[in-house]
């Protein structure tokens, strides 16, 4: 997979937004016609398959997702993969919804690649396939791509443990370990490379140093995006690694469930706290950040993402083509899917209150 580049528009200015095609924006009323521009019946079913609640956002979506769709007239179908049968299960799910005539199905991957069966059945079936958050691979049946710019949350991730142990210790070198996301989540090598984009030079320089030397994404990897493992690796990485006093200065972690993991590790090592990064803004990091320990999240806000993904459906169920701002950087393997991507936010301690000043379950946290 590659990931081609144009950083440019990932600022999603306003300059950059184009919308593929024609518009046409006759309304439907109690149309079926497929989606392939045509657009559909406005109370039309929309299916929404959701991973495993690994992380708030998933369960914040589901929930945005019910209440959205519904608000605009659709009938929504919201399901999850079960915890441990993940794959199976999203499968069945999609194909459920192909089954009962959805128009559109909504697709957070819980594996990137084991979706191209279902997808073309959508596509067979006539409805339109927007991945959400998580890209599907190696298939052309996927029509849009909906997410916060993957490679920019990882660039900012990357410049905020820099900019952490800077203002710790103002010169380097400085002693880090690296974690990544899951191996069947796209997103997480799209995480890594953004961080190490910012990183590489810095590790090349000798200013930044892995103390276990494990830099390479399969040896960072954290199947599942499980805290249990990052905790046990991050266990092993201290016995093996920082004996006898040696310094720990940072650890990229790709979220907040992973870096609470580490803070975990460390503490319960008695070891000093790291610099630690994240991703999600949970209420528990948000916490743990403005205590001094976390340093930094993102802000990815699930509210905006899952406006943006029904304000998708309500375009395609009109029959236009849905706005998109982004036709490069997206190349799952069988065709580079247009993609509407969001700017994510870099939070820490400094600028919460100002992040979370709209959001009514974070804002309380930062006063
Ligand atoms: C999402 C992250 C999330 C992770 C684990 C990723 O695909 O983009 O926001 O932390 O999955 O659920």
């Amino acid at each position: 997979m590659r990931r081609l580049t144009i950083r440019g528009i990932a600022a999603v200015g306003a300059a950059a937004l184009l919308t593929l095609g024609t518009a046409c924006s006759n309304e439907r009323e109690g149309s079926a016609d497929t989606a392939d521009g045509k657009g559909f019946a406005k109370d039309a079913l929309v299916g929404v398959a959701l991973p495993a609640k690994t992380s708030e956002n998933w369960v914040l979506a589901g929930d945005l997702f019910t209440s959205g769709l519904k608000e605009a007239g659709f009938k929504a179908d919201v399901q999850y993969a079960g915890a441990s049968t993940t794959v199976a299960d999203q499968q069945a799910q999609i194909s459920s919804m192909v089954t009962k005539g959805a128009k559109v199905i909504v697709i957070g991957a819980t594996d990137a690649s084991q979706l191209a069966t279902q997808v073309a059945q959508a596509k067979q079936a006539g409805a339109t396939v927007l991945a959400y958050d998580r890209l599907i691979t190696n298939t052309a049946d996927v029509d849009y791509y909906i997410a916060f710019d993957n490679f920019k949350v990882g660039r900012l991730q990357g410049q905020a443990l820099v900019d952490g142990m800077k203002a710790k210790k103002p010169t380097g070198p400085w002693t880090v370990e690296l974690f990544s996301g899951s191996p069947d989540d796209n997103n997480s090598k799209v995480f890594f490379d953004g961080a190490m984009d910012v990183l590489k030079p810095l590790i090349d320089k000798g200013d930044i140093v892995v103390g276990s030397g494990q830099t390479g994404i399969k040896q960072t990897a954290i199947q599942g995006w499980k805290a249990e493992i990052a905790q046990q690796r991050m266990d092993s990485l201290l016995t093996s690694t920082y004996g006898g006093g040696k310094t720990l200065d940072g650890v990229l972690s790709p979220n907040d469930t992973l870096a609470r993991a580490v803070l975990t590790s460390v503490k319960g090592a008695g070891k000093p706290i790291p610099v630690v990064t994240g991703q999600d803004s949970e209420v528990e990091s948000v916490k743990s950040i403005m205590a001094g320990e976390q340093y930094s999240t993102i802000n990815k806000d699930t509210r905006k993402l899952v406006a943006e993904t029904v304000n998708m459906v309500k375009s395609l169920q009109k029959g236009d083509k849905p706005t998109i701002n982004d036709t490069k950087s997206y190349d799952n393997g069988a065709k580079v899917v247009p993609a509407y991507l969001l700017p994510p936010v870099i939070v820490t301690k400094d600028n919460a209150a100002e992040s979370y000043a709209g959001d009514p379950k974070l804002a309380p946290l930062t006063k």
